[in-house]
């Protein structure tokens, strides 16, 4: 798959990066010559997964990110400015799908609201902590880690649709977020897209999905290195082939 990249383009923070999707999309970018915060809530995972990189000649650096945590979410912001003094790339991936899943007559209020703590208002906190530094680049994208279950129109054509109440609201809201930071940021020329990585295998899924990390990474490293002028707003998915279309809402 092609990726575009931009030479004014050096900085990028991916959430939730010390594992899975996350770890495998601040790899491609590393890969391809950008410094990257690695961002992880836990310190030991972080330090971890950033040292197993810098072994290997990349400038990966730890930033300790819990992005529930407005301190830390701040603190983050903090680190990127002084050492970097701006951001070009922030891919929000972060994200939980808890279990035991009920079903949604009897999911909680509380197991909703804790998804919605990191999968939808985590995005908030990180993107609006990150956008004075984004705002410096002369090339900003930002991409939302979505998935096809928070579709509303595959779920509403679909009756054997999983209902997962509290995931697929979230992701929904986070498609929502999406479009409404897009219309924003749009005359700034800042690019802000939602891209569902397909269905890849990592620890929440229990590893049963069809692509392996570095592939599930393609889609999202391709939308977080977009050319001037390219799309914002939109919301795409990974196909098992490698291939991608737009994402019904
Ligand atoms: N796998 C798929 O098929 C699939 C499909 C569609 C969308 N997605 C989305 O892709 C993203 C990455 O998921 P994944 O499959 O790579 O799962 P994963 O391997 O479980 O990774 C999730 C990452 O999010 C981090 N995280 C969780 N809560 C956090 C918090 N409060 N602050 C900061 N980081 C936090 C985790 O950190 P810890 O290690 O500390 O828990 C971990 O690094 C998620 O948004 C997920 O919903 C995945």
């Amino acid at each position: 798959m092609d990726t575009h990249i931009s030479p004014t383009q050096r900085l990028a923070l991916v959430t939730g990066a010390n594992k899975g999707i996350g770890f495998a999309v601040a790899e491609g970018l590393l890969g391809m010559g950008m410094t990257v915060y690695l961002g992880a809530r836990d310190t030991y995972r972080g330090t971890s997964a950033v040292s197993a990189l810098v072994a290997r000649g990349y400038d990966a650096r730890f930033v300790q990110l819990d992005v529930t945590d407005q301190a830390s979410v701040d603190a983050a912001a903090e680190t990127v400015a002084r050492e970097a003094g701006g951001l070009d790339i922030l891919v929000n991936n972060a994200g939980v799908l808890a279990t035991p899943i009920h079903k949604p007559s009897r999911t909680s209020v509380d197991e909703v609201r804790a998804t919605y703590e990191i999968n939808v208002f985590g995005v908030v906190a990180v993107t609006n902590a990150m956008l004075p530094l984004l705002r410096r680049s002369s090339a900003a994208r930002v991409v939302n880690i979505t998935s096809n279950l928070g579709s509303v129109s595959l779920a509403a054509s679909n009756r054997a649709f999983p209902q997962l109440l509290a995931y697929n609201s979230s992701k929904a809201a986070l498609n929502a977020l999406t479009v409404t930071y897009a219309n924003e940021l749009r005359s700034e020329r800042i690019l802000v897209n939602a891209v569902s990585p397909g269905s890849v295998a990592t620890d929440q899924n229990g590893h049963a999905g069809a692509l392996t990390a570095a592939e599930g990474a393609l889609l999202p490293i391709r939308m977080a290195t977009l050319p001037p002028g390219g799309p914002t707003g939109t919301a795409v998915t990974a196909d098992e082939d490698l291939s991608h279309h737009p994402l019904p809402w």
